[in-house]
């Protein structure tokens, strides 16, 4: 594949993202940052991009679901066929047709056309998501999974997926007593955090560890798992099959 071109988007910090500009500039990544985008315009990992002349782009996404939510906010496009997207999604289950998964989709497909607007600018072979704490819907996803054999959106969740997705992966971790915890990287489906595994890591949680130990650990292990896995993208050593209705990530030798 060469050296290729990789997008992120963020909300946070951007302690992924750092460690993946360091792989990227150390060679363990034959790749390159080309933009980083957030839905939080003070997200920290937006400084980190800057400071290294990497284009970031900001979609207000909360200004946009507040618009919506007192009636102000403008309406989808013609384009845009609202119902087969409820049809497809898998984020709300069971009376997706109402009023409440109305909004939700139209908010966050309004936010996506901006944000696809804003990327074109950009040619990339991956993206990214790097502590990017919106869900993104099936509109943004087939426009970005244009048929390639590959998906190209990748993600990392702080749990030992399936267990605990959602919004507070170490928080719902540490509440549930487990003994062990860690961070899984997956590309993204229609589902949430429900898509095909690329990568796990686990850490011990000890007796007397508090939730901010089970942080740590599991950061310090985001850092080194995010990284290998997008190297093996990268490196054209993941493939996609088909088992009994799944979809699974084989890495090749
Ligand atoms: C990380 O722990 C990441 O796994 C998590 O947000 C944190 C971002 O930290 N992501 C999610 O919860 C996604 N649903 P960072 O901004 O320092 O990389």
């Amino acid at each position: 594949m060469g050296v290729i071109k990789i997008g992120a988007f963020i909300s946070g910090g951007g302690s992924n993202l750092q460690a993946v500009i360091d792989a990227c500039d150390s060679g363990q990544i034959p790749g390159r940052i080309v933009f980083v985008a957030s839905d939080n315009p003070d997200a920290g990992g937006l400084v980190r991009a800057e400071k290294k002349g990497i284009p970031t782009f900001v979609t207000p996404y909360a200004r946009l679901i507040s618009e919506i939510r007192q009636g102000i906010g403008r309406k989808l496009p013609d384009h845009v066929d609202l119902n087969a997207i409820l049809t497809k999604q898998a984020l709300f289950t069971g009376g997706a047709q109402n009023s409440k998964a109305e909004r939700f989709f139209t908010s966050r497909i309004l936010a996506e056309i901006d944000l696809l607007r804003q990327m074109e600018a950009y040619d990339f072979d991956l993206l990214i998501l790097a502590g990017f704490m919106r869900t993104l819907t099936p509109y943004f996803i087939d426009r970005v999974n244009t048929p390639k054999s590959l998906p190209r959106i990748m993600n990392i969740h702080p749990a030992l997926l399936p267990a605990f997705p959602g919004f507070d992966g170490y928080g719902d971790t540490f509440r549930h007593g487990c003994k062990v915890g860690g961070c899984t990287v997956h590309f993204i489906d229609y589902g949430e955090d429900t898509g095909p595994i690329i990568g796990q890591k686990s850490f011990d949680i000890l007796p007397g560890d508090s939730l901010d130990d089970v942080k740590r650990k599991g950061l310090e292990l985001e850092w080194q798992l995010y990284p290998q896995c997008i190297q093996l993208y990268a490196e054209d050593r993941l493939m996609v099959e088909e088992n009994r209705g799944k979809i699974l990530v084989k890495i090749r030798k």
